[in-house]
Formats: structure tokens, C-alpha cells, sequence
């Protein structure tokens, strides 16, 4: 996700930005870049990779403008400026697409986080005007506008570009005829302004600025903020401005960096009602069947076989994948993990699409198991989080999930990110092959545009619950996951997560296959965890749940809200709102998440970082 900061007071703005950045540092880019003002005009330096090529390319422009190198000197007079780090998504990742953005005189600079879905209209609209673009970012288009109505009075350009944009977005623009102003714009992407002793910060997160200030003022949808040197005046959409409510914020400067969570972990469940939202809208930008890429319209119809190959939780989504795809698209998929397909001698026949899913792009199995299908001819996909990682060098065509970067080892955002990406892949299959009717095809889109919200309930209604069951069965020597069809993901993905960051031996079954062995496992008060969501097998899992019972152990279920026979069987029961089954993927593992991560701060583990673990496994 990309960073925002800028500056207005008596400081050296250039320092403060770039220390601002490095705060921002976590959150993962690709390049980044400062523009601030100096000697009366406008300064602007970027860099791709990372903040220390900045800062070589920012001592290159000290050294080259003659300028003194010494650091942080205060200055009498007001200094202002706006940085970011740019994690790319409308073109590539160089040095004319990295932020600050100008218009074509150089006069307004801006920062912008989101997306500006209407640009490609936009930039046609200025193209009459006789404005071109130069970059192939969607930011330009805004610094564009904001110079296109200017009129001597910078909040009122960007209120009147505000209004012909669509997207979500959070910027800040300055402009070269009023150097003592910053104009910031919340539009459902976070900024928030700090307040210090006589300067003015803002960003799009607390812990750029928290070492200098802890006077908050947060930012609500639609509203812009005017920081001027000796104050500032927040605005509605139609400029009528509202007190700024001021708070201050206790966190440490460790705590502001995981927005106020206990840990990146549990900051990372919360994220993933925006993680979800982000990915469909990239989603709908992407796999649009008439666009240019190698997914188009003609090789949607003509896939006659998928083969999906990821390792660990990009595994467990990848076979909620296939469900979804061969039950709405009719198209035969076949999953592997990705350190077995390698090395099994697969079968690629023409018409074979293989799929590599891994968030990081750089694990070595799935790399590996997406060259050998390249050689044999396969068209090969990468579905990834990571821009310019290896996996999108080594593919045909990238599908990005855009869930942000996932500090907290155990994934979680990334999982429920690469599910969604997969379900919309499904439905612009099924649309392509004419496999669903457009009634249906509408629904099922509907109710993936309801899971950000539906998510969001659930982390809400679950935490409280899952903490108490967690304290409960802290101790419990072993548990069992249970599930069927795409329940079956869910009970996977789940146990995964309990044993990787609390170390409890967990093991993970299809519910039919309970009685071929695992049953053996059950004794008296074993903890076993049932997902009970899919309707269509609900009657089947009831009858594993009773065999379960009857050797005394204690049943944990998620089920849909309206399932009433779920509560005769199970000593415990977590609803979540009902809506596909497949769909429902999405929101029974988020309790089973909460119970890991619970279950083992009760135990007083580590969950960012467990043992054992890399967040990337590169290595043979
Ligand atoms: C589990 C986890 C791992 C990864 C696996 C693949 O929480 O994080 O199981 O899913 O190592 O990683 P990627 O998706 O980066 O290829």
C-alpha cells in the first residue's frame, strides 16, 4: 500500500519527510520520491527501490544544487512539502511513474494513495484541452486537473477536481503560487493531520509523524483539509468549514505502526474487509474479459483444463479456487501443491492454464512448478501481492491481489485476498463460456461486493467469543478440524494457522474421511472444530458431528445464521452471515484466524514472528 506524508513549518521539510517515509517503510513499495519547497521554487526528487536509493539520489541533488549537506538545521522561515512511497498499480515501476505528480508546468505537486477509476475518461477530457499526460499513472490526471481550474486559490482547484473524479483516493497537493499551503482530500483511503507547535503534519498514517506530535485530527470521507502556517481549516465537500476535532493519541511509537493493534497479526485480520474491497476493484479493472491481456475474451473461452499450484494457506485458497470455478464456470481444475507438481512429471495439454498462486511471488516451489508448466507450453498466470516480484517475471499474465503487505507471518489478509481474486476470476470465466445466467451471474456479483462489510461484521461479532473459547481451551493437548466441500478449505486453512503460531499439534480432515482413522484420535473432550457452512452437505456433517459426540469430545461449529440444527450438536457455535456457500469461505475462516491468534497470546507466544517461520521461503 503506498504512503503519504507532508510537512508545513519551521523544520527542514525535506528531513522530516524522508524520516516520515521511513516510518511509512512497513507498509511495502517500489519507489518513492519528495518534493519540497527551497530557495523559492519547488524541488523534486524520486527513486525507484528503496528509501536508501532516495536518499542517495536526494544527497545527489544536495550536492548537485550546491546546497548545504548538513543535516536537519532548523530554518527561520516556513518550509512545506509532500512525499510517498508508491507501491505500483497504473503502470510500471520507474522513476517518471513514482510520486510527487505535476501538472505540466510544474506548478502543483502532488501525493495520492487509491485508485482514480475514471482516469482513462479524464485523460481524454484534458487531451482536448490540449493537456497530454506524460506519466501512466492515474495521479497525474489529478495534478492535471488541480492546474486546469486553478484560479489563484488552490483548496477550491482541488474541491472542483474532487467533484469529477470517481474511485477512492487520499491526496495532498501543493502549489508553487501559494508556497505556505498544503490541500489534503480524504475519500475512503485514510489521512489524518497532526497538529505540533506551530507546524502541521499530515499523512496517511499516525506513526509517520508520532515521534513529533500525538495532537490528532482524523479526516472523515469527502472532507478537505487547508494547512496553512499558521493554522488549519477543515472543509465538508461543499467547502463549509467544520471545527476540527483534536485528539490525542497514548499509543507508543511501536503500537502507532500497527495502527493502534496489539500486533501486526491482529492489525492484519482488520484489514481485511479494505484488503477484500481493494482486490475486486482491481479485479474489475483487470479481468475485464474485452481487455488487452492474455486473459481476454478468446482465452477464457478456449481453457479447456486448469491446474492451480500454490504451497501452505495460498494452497488451502486455491482449493477454494477450483470450487468455485468448476462449479460456476464448468471448466475441470485440478490443484497441487506446488512441491509435489513438480516433481510428479504433470501432464500440459494444449488449452492448459496453470495457475501459481504465492503472495510473496518468490517462493521457490511455486516458482519452479510455474517454469516447468512454461516449458511445456502451458500459458502460465501468476496470482500475486507482490509487484515486481519473481513470479510476475515469470508468468504470461499477473492477477495482483492488492492486500497490502502482510508483516504478521501467519497470512491472513493475503488468504482472503487470493480467494476473492479467485472468485472473480471464476465469474469472468463463467461469463466468457456463457456457463451461468445473467440473473445468477448478478447475484453471486452482489454478494461479493457485500463481503467487505460481511467480513467486517464478523471480525466484530466473532473476537470477543473466539478470546473467551481460546482462554478455555488454552492447554488442549490437540485439535481437530473438520469440514466438507468448501468447508474443507476453511478446516485446513485454519488448523494451519492454530499450529504455526501457537505449536499446538492440530490435524485437518475431510469430514467423511473422519472415520477412516482420525476417529482414533478423539477421546474425551478433544477440542474439534467443524465448518459447517455448505447447505448442500450440512445432513452429512451433522453425522460426523454425532460420531464425534459420541466419543465425548467438544464440538466447535461455524455455521450460516438460520442453521438451527448446528446448536443440538455442537457445545459451541459461531454464525456468520449467510450468503453463497462458496462465498462463505471469506467469512468462516475469519473466526477460526481470531482463534489461532487468541489462542496463542494465551499461551504469551510471539505472533509475528513464530519460530521457525520465514515470511518467504526462497531457499531449495
Ligand atoms: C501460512 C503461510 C505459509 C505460506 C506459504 C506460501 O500462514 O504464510 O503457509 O502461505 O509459505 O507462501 P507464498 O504464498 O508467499 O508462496
Amino acid at each position: 500500500m503506498c504512503g503519504i506524508i507532508g510537512y508545513i513549518g519551521h523544520r527542514r521539510s525535506q528531513d522530516v519527510l524522508f524520516d516520515g517515509l521511513r516510518r511509512l517503510e512497513y507498509r511495502g513499495y517500489d519507489s518513492a520520491g519528495v518534493a519540497w519547497r527551497e530557495n523559492g521554487r519547488t524541488e523534486c526528487v524520486r527513486a525507484i527501490g528503496n528509501l536508501d536509493s532516495l536518499g542517495l539520489a536526494l544527497a545527489a541533488h544536495s550536492a548537485g544544487a550546491g546546497a548545504s549537506e548538513s543535516p536537519a538545521v532548523a530554518t527561520a522561515t516556513v518550509s512545506a512539502g509532500i512525499a510517498h512511497t508508491r507501491w505500483a498499480t497504473h503502470g510500471g515501476v520507474t522513476e517518471h511513474n513514482a510520486h510527487p505528480h505535476a501538472d505540466w508546468s510544474g506548478r502543483v505537486r502532488i501525493v495520492l494513495n487509491g485508485i482514480i477509476e475514471n482516469y482513462l475518461e479524464l485523460r481524454d477530457l484534458l487531451a482536448v484541452k490540449m493537456i497530454q499526460c506524460s506519466s501512466e499513472t492515474d495521479a497525474e490526471v489529478v495534478a492535471q486537473l488541480i492546474s486546469y481550474y486553478y484560479d489563484g486559490d488552490l483548496s477550491e482547484a482541488v474541491r472542483r477536481t474532487v467533484d469529477v473524479l470517481s474511485g477512492h483516493f487520499a491526496f495532498v497537493a501543493m502549489c508553487e503560487d501559494e508556497p505556505q499551503t498544503l490541500v489534503g482530500v480524504r475519500q475512503e483511503c485514510p489521512l489524518v493531520v497532526g497538529i505540533g507547535d506551530n507546524e502541521l503534519f499530515i499523512a496517511s498514517s499516525i506513526s509517520a509523524f508520532v515521534e513529533h506530535t500525538r495532537r490528532v485530527v482524523v479526516l472523515h470521507d469527502g472532507e478537505v483539509v487547508i494547512m496553512r502556517a499558521w493554522g488549519l481549516t477543515v472543509c465538508d465537500g461543499g467547502g463549509f468549514p467544520r471545527l476540527p476535532e483534536e485528539t490525542r493519541v497514548e499509543w507508543d511509537e511501536d503500537r502507532c505502526e500497527k495502527d493502534g493493534f496489539e500486533t501486526f497479526m491482529l492489525k492484519e485480520i482488520h484489514e481485511q474487509p479494505s484488503a477484500i474491497a481493494e482486490t475486486l476493484r482491481q479485479a474489475r479493472a483487470t479481468l475485464d474479459p474485452g481487455a488487452h491481456h492474455r486473459l481476454g475474451l478468446a482465452e477464457l473461452r478456449n481453457i479447456r483444463r486448469m491446474i492451480i499450484v500454490g504451497c501452505g494457506t495460498s494452497y488451502h485458497a486455491a482449493l477454494a479456487g477450483r470450487m468455485a470455478i468448476e462449479r460456476w464456470a464448468r471448466v475441470p481444475v485440478e490443484v497441487d501443491v506446488a512441491s509435489e507438481f513438480r516433481y510428479r512429471g504433470p501432464i500440459i495439454e494444449p488449452g492448459t492454464l496453470v495457475l501459481g498462486i504465492t503472495q510473496s511471488g518468490e517462493t521457490a516451489d511455486t516458482l519452479a512448478a510455474m517454469r516447468l508448466a512454461r516449458a511445456q507450453g502451458a500459458t502460465v498466470v501468476a496470482l500475486t501481492n507482490a509487484p515486481g516480484s519473481q513470479a510476475t517475471r515469470d508468468a504470461d499474465t499477473v492477477l495482483f491481489t492488492r492486500a497490502g503487505l502482510e508483516i504478521g507471518v501467519a497470512a491472513t489478509k493475503t488468504f482472503i485476498a487470493q480467494v476473492v481474486l479467485l472468485y472473480a476470476l471464476a465469474l469472468n470465466l463463467a461469463r466468457a463460456r456463457d456457463a451461468l445466467s445473467p440473473a445468477r451471474l448478478a447475484e453471486l456479483e452482489r454478494d461479493l461486493d457485500l463481503l467487505p462489510d460481511r467480513v467486517g461484521q464478523v471480525i466484530e461479532s466473532a473476537d470477543g467469543p473466539m478470546r473467551q473459547l481460546a482462554e478455555r481451551l488454552v492447554w488442549s493437548p490437540f485439535f481437530l478440524y473438520l469440514g466438507r466441500l468448501s468447508g474443507l478449505p476453511v478446516a485446513l486453512e485454519g488448523a494451519l494457522k492454530l499450529k504455526e503460531i501457537s505449536y499446538v499439534p492440530t490435524d485437518a480432515y475431510a469430514a467423511g474421511e473422519m472415520k477412516h482413522g482420525p476417529i482414533a484420535l478423539l477421546g474425551r473432550d478433544t477440542p474439534v472444530v467443524c465448518v459447517a457452512t455448505e447447505e448442500a452437505v450440512l445432513p452429512k456433517l451433522l453425522s460426523n458431528v454425532s460420531e464425534v459426540r459420541a466419543r465425548g469430545a467438544r464440538v466447535l461449529a461455524i455455521a450460516s445464521e438460520g442453521c438451527k440444527q448446528i446448536a443440538e450438536h455442537a457445545e459451541h457455535v459461531v454464525y456468520v452471515p449467510p450468503t453463497d456457500s462458496l462465498l462463505q469461505v471469506a467469512l468462516a475462516i475469519v473466526p477460526l484466524q481470531l482463534f489461532a491468534y487468541h489462542l496463542a497470546r494465551a499461551r504469551g507466544l510471539n505472533v509475528d514472528q513464530p519460530r521457525n517461520l520465514a515470511k518467504t521461503v526462497t531457499v531449495e
